[in-house]
């Protein structure tokens, strides 16, 4: 999964609720079990929005990523079809 909201919406608690209405919408209409993101590291938002919305956190990705010349970590995320 991935997503991006125009920076005037940010913190309004828009994008958490995004994530849940389409992970609710994919698991009830589609035979997918398992939905991931992969935020960098260092967006604490983007990480604070996939927790909110259920997702557990499963790890990092070690130097899984080159971002303005800069290498950088990445998180997984993930949500399981109970
Ligand atoms: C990441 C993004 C999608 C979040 O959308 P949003 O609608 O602002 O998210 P929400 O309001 O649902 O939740 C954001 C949470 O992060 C928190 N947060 C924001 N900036 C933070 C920071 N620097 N440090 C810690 N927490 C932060 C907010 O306080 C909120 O948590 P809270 O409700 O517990 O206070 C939005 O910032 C965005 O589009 N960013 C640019 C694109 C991007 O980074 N996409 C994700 C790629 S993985």
């Amino acid at each position: 999964m991935g997503y991006y909201i125009g920076e005037p919406y940010w913190g309004n608690g828009y994008m958490t609720n995004a994530i849940k209405q389409v992970c609710e919408y994919v698991f009830e209409n589609t035979d997918i079990i398992r939905i991931f993101a992969e935020p960098f590291a260092h967006n604490k938002a983007s990480c604070r929005a996939l927790e909110k919305a259920g997702f557990q956190y499963e790890g990092t990705l070690r130097s899984n990523a080159v971002k303005c010349g800069s290498i950088v970590d990445m998180k997984m995320y993930a949500l399981v079809r109970e």
